[in-house]
């Protein structure tokens, strides 16, 4: 049998961004696909009075069991009550790739969905989209569709230029699918691996920048549908202190580089109302792991090593809801 969202305590991205654009601040997206990641990112989120976005991949459902997984998100908005936390909290799913993936979803009891459709062709895209958001919108479900390709590592520089949004595309598929927030490509990418080092400048201190995010597509693509949420995927910032942590702990992570703080800030005053974030809970997570068990080589108790770890995501998430996105104290 159906459940809705609303029974389970959960809320669409609606008011969030609406708040969030009125705010100059984004939601964060979180990935969660275990018991302490979630802790902390509720635990993160609902200390410093933001609100979150839980988001649950379809590699999260395969890794955890998605009726579990539904379950965490339950869970976690009953914790947040009974600790006193009143932020909104969301249940997303992450690059949704199907109809049925995200009717699957939307049944169980998400609150919001994305689809992605950005490797189709532009009509086949708004095809999808469109009978996405049909469905999703007689359950109050929001809908993010996507346009434009985020950059992979393997592109050449000149392929990766070419999967930019089109700011002329972002009317006409809005209007056509009735989405409620548009992910755009403008030089994030996903992993810990965003740029190569020759697409970056190196610093005294030996430190790779990255080449800036278009915000000159961004701003275009603002004048042309004006008010309406941006979403920012593969906005992890692969901070260094975890970078290096794992490297002097025996990691081998060579030239990851990652989205500067700064850029995501300025970004998050803008229409951009929500960035995504998985890479550098990933990183933190290892990090701290690798520490302890070079530290301890004797720990065997799992509790030992994974709450700590789980300590340093949530002081990580605090930092970038005040700092970065600009969502803290909003609740
Ligand atoms: O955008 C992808 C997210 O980081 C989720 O990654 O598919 O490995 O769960 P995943
Ligand atoms: P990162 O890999 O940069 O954390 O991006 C996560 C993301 O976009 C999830 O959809
Ligand atoms: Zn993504």
């Amino acid at each position: 049998m159906a459940i809705s969202y609303k029974e389970l305590g959960f809320v669409n991205t609606r008011e969030m961004f609406k708040k969030a654009m009125d705010g100059g601040y984004a939601v964060p997206a979180y990935n969660f696909n275990n018991m302490e990641q979630i802790q902390a990112i509720i635990n993160g989120c609902g200390q410093s009075r933001s609100p979150v976005i839980l988001q649950v991949s379809k590699g999260a459902r395969n890794y955890a069991n998605a009726t579990l997984l539904l379950n965490m998100g339950k869970g976690a908005v009953e914790m947040a009550r009974e600790l006193g936390y009143s932020i909104p909290i969301a249940l997303h799913l992450d690059h949704g790739d199907s109809y049925e993936l995200c009717v699957s979803c939307i049944e169980s009891g998400f609150s919001s969905i994305m689809i992605d459709g950005s490797h189709l062709s532009y009509q086949e895209n708004v095809e999808l989209t469109r009978k996405v958001v049909e469905y999703s919108h007689r359950h109050d479900v929001t809908v993010e569709g996507e346009l434009g390709i985020l950059a992979g590592i393997e592109d050449d520089v000149a392929a990766a230029r070419s999967t930019y949004t089109q700011p002329e595309e972002v009317e006409d598929f809005v209007k056509k699918t009735g989405v409620d927030s548009l992910a755009i490509s403008i030089g994030t990418s996903h992993g810990a691996y965003k740029f190569k080092p020759e697409q970056c400048t190196l610093s005294k201190e030996c430190i790779l920048t990255p080449p800036p995010l278009r915000f000159d597509i961004l701003e275009e693509i603002e004048k042309r549908i004006p008010g309406f949420p941006i979403v920012l995927h593969g906005a992890s910032s692969v901070l260094l202190k975890y970078v290096d942590l794992i490297n002097s702990n025996g990691g081998a992570l060579a030239d990851a580089v990652g989205i500067p703080e700064d850029q995501l800030r300025k970004a998050a005053r803008s229409a951009v109302c929500k960035i995504n974030i998985d890479s550098d809970g990933r990183l933190v997570i290892t990090a701290m792991i690798r520490k302890i068990f070079k530290e301890k080589p004797a720990e065997f108790d799992p509790r030992k090593y994974l709450g700590p770890a789980r300590d340093e995501l949530m002081k990580m998430i605090i930092e970038k809801n005040k700092n970065v996105l600009g969502s803290a104290d909003r609740y």
